[in-house]
């Protein structure tokens, strides 16, 4: 049975969705139009299905939008190790986003503070009015918090109303900054202060998704050298860094193909990440008796109600493809996704080293740089790969000669190998 196929029958997709999926039915250019401005046409990234992923133990395909070779190919075999040998576990914690209404250089901290809290319940009263959809299907603004930062060169005080809201299925990022700029000549009436800035904060610490990965009996090698790997990106933000990144390509390839705002979730995950003052890894991994255990806990403001995830039909699908009725389901699929794909980073690292399996896939686009076409294709990665078994390098130079060499003489294999 062919790929397509495969997902038609396990998704129950219809005949239309499946022709979204391969691409034979476009995006019509309107949808493009009520995305962005000046419009000149589509940008494709390739779109492929993560398999032998059972997270809590739901059997899923998990769509993923990405130009990054290797990606899905490792996602998919370590999944297909945590499904043999452990298990994945998710959870949410909270499911508030925060609106930030800045009041920048406050002339009476004391008074200011307390006319909010005297007011809080009216405040929240009013903003409520602004969502009144949301309301109705059971969200709104749940609590104002006030916090008070001194100004970065010693000049006064800011304050900062939080406005916490619950955006039920939606990311919120509309919602929310409306809200606060509602809210904010009622704030100033009352206060008499001025205020600045209002928008959401993308450090979304109140609606974490967290998963945990276990695999029974690993051997003592191979979970040793991961947990090192983790120790060492605790010790060093510069490996902090790539092993998020790492992360993140398990996660950013299911917000883009279900239409979230990857940059936002970036941010969040990002700036949690150096909550502590010291940039740290948002994954940890330990030997605990013979079994190693990864965990993962993140900051997800995703939505599947509204913006681009209702209007890409792409997105569409792909929200079909995960089987997910709720945000807080497909913010806990990209935690266990992003915890996986890291376990799959640190595993290679750990062993064999990374080159091996990315440069193997990689062979392709190489081929692909270097202009082979058709045929030529397969046959330049064929040699190159033959090239890294034995000298464990190649690069778009000798993918170059491989091709003019076959191009010169097809049958070239011997001069060249
Ligand atoms: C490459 O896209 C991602 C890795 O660098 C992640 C890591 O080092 O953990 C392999």
């Amino acid at each position: 049975m062919d790929r397509l196929e495969r997902i038609k029958e396990f998704c129950r997709l219809s005949d239309d969705e499946i022709d979204i999926l391969s691409g034979e039915i476009r995006p019509a250019p309107e949808v493009a139009e009520h995305l962005i401005e000046n419009v000149v046409g589509y940008f494709s990234i390739p779109m492929g299905i993560a398999t032998n992923f059972c997270i809590d133990g739901i059997d899923m395909m998990i769509p993923m939008a990405v130009e990054e070779t290797s990606i899905i190919a490792a996602a998919s075999s370590t999944a297909k190790w945590v499904r043999k040998d452990g298990s994945i576990r998710t959870y949410i914690k909270g499911n508030l986003i925060i609106g930030q209404i800045q009041l920048p250089q406050v002339q009476n901290v004391a008074r200011a503070k307390q006319i909010i809290h005297e007011n809080r319940d009216l405040l929240m009263t009013l903003a409520n009015t602004y969502v009144p959809g949301l309301v109705a299907r059971g969200g709104g603004i749940r609590d104002l918090v006030i916090r008070e930062l001194p100004r970065p060169y010693h000049d006064g005080t800011m304050l900062v109303i939080h406005i916490l809201c619950d955006p039920c299925d939606a990311m919120g990022a509309n919602l929310i900054n409306q809200v606060c700029e509602a809210i904010k000549p009622k704030i100033e009436e009352l206060t008499s202060e001025k205020v600045g800035l209002c928008i959401l904060s993308n450090l979304v610490d109140g609606k974490l998704a967290g998963a945990e990965v276990v695999i029974r009996n690993i051997d003592p090698l191979v979970g040793k050298g991961i947990e090192e790997a983790a120790l060492f990106a605790k010790a060093d933000p510069y490996r902090a860094a790539t092993h998020n990144k790492g992360v993140l390509n398990g996660i950013d390839p299911i917000l883009l193909a279900t239409g979230n705002d990857w940059r936002a979730v970036e941010a969040g995950i990002h700036a949690y990440a150096a909550k502590s003052g010291k940039y740290q890894p948002v994954t940890d991994w330990k030997m605990e008796g013979g079994d190693l255990v990864g965990r993962i806990e993140i900051p997800m403001a995703v939505g599947i109600a509204g913006g681009v995830t209702k209007l890409h039909p792409l997105a569409k699908v792909a929200l079909k493809i995960l089987g997910v009725n709720r945000a807080e389901e497909l913010g806990r699929i990209c935690a266990a996704v992003g915890l996986v794909q890291n376990l799959g980073a640190l595993k290679a690292l750990a062993t064999v080293g990374i080159v091996k399996g990315h440069m193997q896939l990689h062979a392709a686009n190489l081929a692909i740089a270097a202009g082979a076409e058709g045929s030529e294709i397969a046959e330049v990665r064929e040699r190159l790969t033959e090239i890294l078994h034995r000298e464990k390098n190649i690069s778009l130079t000798r993918a170059k000669e491989i091709l003019e060499a076959i191009r010169v003489a097809p049958d070239s294999r011997t001069l060249l190998s």
